[in-house]
């Protein structure tokens, strides 16, 4: 500052140039540590984005999972078509145990025409002209009758506009469950989502039937091609992201109750013997989207799973005593078999032998609960037993802990934790620091969960229609950079970081901000999404030290990528002014032409339905060398690419 009012006293010229201070940046060109492999990834749970959202399943209550029949609510998603009587049943003789119910319809008399039912799917049904649809249920007629006839099954719009059609031959003598499978491809593809799945039969030839029908599916082409897959969009943009772990199955949705926490077991096999499950954020899970099919998700997206086991501890408050922990112990043992256990020696692994994937999937972490800071006490004992048994069993294997690091002292001393924060873009941009106070004492830390959920601290957790934000932001994506870049400045101790949660159906929602927002058609990345990909793309392979930032704003961090021998600088400017920079790099053969790629907007900017591309990251060519400048934008976050030859 006072060259500037030295030059301004100078000459006005002089003064114009420099209305701020320079902010000078000396590199260090040893590196000081290696960048971790998993640094960045992503967290996963249930919360309205798995059914309906990722797991590629259009249809909502498609096997009336958890329902209690003779309900107007067990018949969520499902309306009868012109005068028919449906009713889900707890039927008589079920397809499977796991499916008691089953949908009747009957056909009342003076039917004609077409009459069915129809599914809305979640909040809309995505009709797409390029896609065949795989299409199948099962149906018995209760009692014989000498009935013949077709089933129609349509893809159809709101109002009856037919896209796609396939007949399905019925008799009346069907009296035990068959299965149907047909493929619709649609005509056209309308914009509008607002359609529906029906299946249909001659009214006036069926008068006085019944027809039980249970487990029905419609599937798109999925990502990657895979049975029971992904939606494809989305999990394109997940792919994007370039993420080196994905923590699942939660979250919360581990379980509310003990009754009702996530058991590994009931989401593997066939599909019809999955009973599903009251989720945590109040609809019920199919558990389509299983403990295989996150493993095929890792697979396929080239990362590793963070698991976690549910500990003995669920969110209405439940600690179980600990002479109660051998069989929920056991089951995490059983779990972690199914993902890495020989199939030759342990019955969870053989059974996934015999689901197609003889080979162990990749693990190496494992969480015991989740936020179990909630629960410290019993967490003493829980993690000493889960802990005990499960090294006992897996000693390869590396345990997370999830109650606070300062709080309660655990035994065994976890050699990992999983710290959580969600904050103002402020809190973030001070904390930037958090861990470079953190003893190095053989502990590694998961900042599993992270994210700006307010501009105003009074309203972290408020209601959505205050304070609250919807989508993230760019004051809220800067300071989260600005937390990041101490991530991984800090990467010697901090071995994973995850942005939570990461997907939000705006049709329906429990939290937010989210990282990745969809509807039925469509997947909006957010700005935060951008900052994610943006530090994860960029990660290089080890760490340069640099000039400290100053406490306030702005915020850098610098590492090499070995191979291609390119310094990687990021920056983080969360501030409202524009930031003068200047680099000092300690090497020869500094190239002159360098990129920034850089995100930057207004503080309240906003990627949303409305608005989807209000922000997204701009690649240009800058002049480096060994000195060079650089104006990082208000409310940004830039990536330098710098080669060394
Ligand atoms: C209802 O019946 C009418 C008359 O047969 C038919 O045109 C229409 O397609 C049916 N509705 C549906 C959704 O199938
Ligand atoms: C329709 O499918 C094509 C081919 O997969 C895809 O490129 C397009 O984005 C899809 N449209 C919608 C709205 O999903
Ligand atoms: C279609 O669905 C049936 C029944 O769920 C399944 O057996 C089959 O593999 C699916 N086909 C494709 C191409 O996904
Ligand atoms: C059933 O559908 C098939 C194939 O579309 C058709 O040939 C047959 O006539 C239909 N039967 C009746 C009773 O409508
Ligand atoms: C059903 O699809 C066939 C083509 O597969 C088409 O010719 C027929 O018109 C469709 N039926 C209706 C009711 O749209
Ligand atoms: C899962 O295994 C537990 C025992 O660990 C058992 O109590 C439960 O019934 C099983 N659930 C299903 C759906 O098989
Ligand atoms: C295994 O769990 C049981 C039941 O909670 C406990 O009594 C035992 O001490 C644990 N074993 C180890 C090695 O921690
Ligand atoms: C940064 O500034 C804030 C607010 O003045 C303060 O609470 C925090 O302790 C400071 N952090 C460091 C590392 O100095
Ligand atoms: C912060 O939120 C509180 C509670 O919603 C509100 O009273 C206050 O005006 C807000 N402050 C700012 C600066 O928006």
């Amino acid at each position: 500052m006072l060259s500037c009012i030295l030059s301004g006293v100078l000459a006005s010229v002089i003064f114009a140039s420099c209305g701020a201070a320079v902010t000078t940046v000396n590199v260090d060109g040893t590196a000081a540590h290696s960048i971790p492999p998993l640094l960045f990834g992503q967290m996963f749970e249930d919360i309205n984005s798995g059914d309906g959202g990722i797991y590629a399943e259009l249809l909502r209550n498609r096997a009336f999972q958890q329902m209690q029949p003779n309900t107007i609510e067990a018949l969520f998603g499902w309306a009868p078509i012109n005068g028919t009587s449906i009713n889900v049943i707890a039927d008589p003789v079920p397809l499977s145990d796991a499916l008691p119910n089953s949908l009747e319809l009957t056909i009342p008399s003076g039917s004609s025409g077409q009459v069915g039912f129809g599914n809305a799917g979640y909040w809309g049904i995505n009709v797409n002209a390029s896609w065949t649809y795989n299409a199948s249920f099962y149906y018995k007629f209760p009692s014989a009758s000498d009935f013949s006839g077709n089933l129609t099954v349509m893809l159809q719009s709101s109002i009856g506009a037919v896209y796609a059609n396939a007949s399905v031959p019925v008799h009346g003598s069907t009296t035990n469950w068959m299965q149907v499978v047909v493929q619709l491809t649609p005509a056209s593809s309308p914009v509008s989502t607002t359609n529906i799945f029906t299946v249909t039969v001659d009214g006036a030839s069926a008068i006085g039937e019944k027809i039980n029908f249970a487990m029905f599916s419609l599937v798109p082409p999925t990502f990657k091609g895979r049975a029971n897959g992904l939606r494809m969009d989305i999990a394109q943009t997940l792919y994007d992201m370039k993420p080196s772990f994905f923590r699942l199955p939660g979250g919360n949705n581990l379980g509310n109750s003990v009754s009702t926490r996530w058991q590994w077991n009931a989401t593997v096999g066939n599909l019809i013997d999955r009973p599903g499950r009251m989720g945590d954020w109040g609809y019920v899970n199919t558990d389509g989207l299983g403990l295989l099919e996150y493993m095929y998700l890792c697979e396929d997206m080239e990362m590793e799973p963070i698991m976690a086991v549910w500990a003995g501890y669920s969110l209405d408050g439940t600690s179980l005593p600990e002479n109660d922990l051998a069989p929920y112990i056991q089951q995490a043992i059983d779990q972690i078999n199914f993902v890495i256990g020989d199939s030759s020696t342990s019955k969870p692994a053989a059974l996934r032998a015999s689901l197609g994937h003889p080979e162990p999937f990749y693990l190496q972490y494992v969480e015991i609960g989740n936020e179990d800071f909630f629960a410290p006490n019993s967490y003493i004992y829980r993690w000493r037993d889960f802990v005990g048994n499960l090294t006992a069993t897996f000693p390869q294997l590396k345990f997370i802990a999830t109650s606070l690091p300062s709080y309660p002292t655990l035994d065994p001393i976890p050699k990992q934790y999983d710290n959580h924060v969600y904050q103002t873009p402020g809190w973030f941009a001070e904390n930037a620091f958090y861990y470079d106070s953190v003893k190095r004492d053989g502990t590694y830390y998961f900042e599993g969960e992270y994210a700006v959920t307010s501009t105003n601290a009074s309203d972290l957790y408020g209601t959505f229609t205050d304070g609250r934000l919807i989508y993230p932001n760019m004051q809220g994506s800067s300071g989260e950079a600005a937390f990041m870049t101490g991530l991984e400045r800090n990467s010697d101790i901090v071995f994973a970081a995850s942005y939570a949660p990461l997907l939000m159906n705006i049709a329906n929602y429990q939290w937010s901000p989210n990282l990745i927002s969809f509807d039925a058609s469509h997947v909006y990345p957010s700005t935060s999404f951008y900052t994610q990909q943006l530090f994860s793309v960029n990660r290089g392979t080890e760490y340069l030290p640099s000039t400290l930032p100053q406490n306030g704003t702005l915020h850098w961090s610098v590492t090499r990528d070995a191979p291609t021998n390119t310094v990687i600088i990021k920056i983080a400017n969360a501030g409202m002014t524009t930031e003068e920079m200047s680099f000092e790099l300690p090497f020869v053969g500094v190239q002159g032409t360098g990129t920034a790629t850089v995100l930057s907007g207004s503080a309240t900017a906003s990627n949303s339905p409305e608005t989807p591309n209000a922000v997204t990251p701009v690649t240009s060519q800058i002049k480096t060398g060994e000195s060079f400048s650089y104006t990082a934008p208000a409310y940004s976050v830039s990536v330098l690419r710098v080669e060394v030859k």
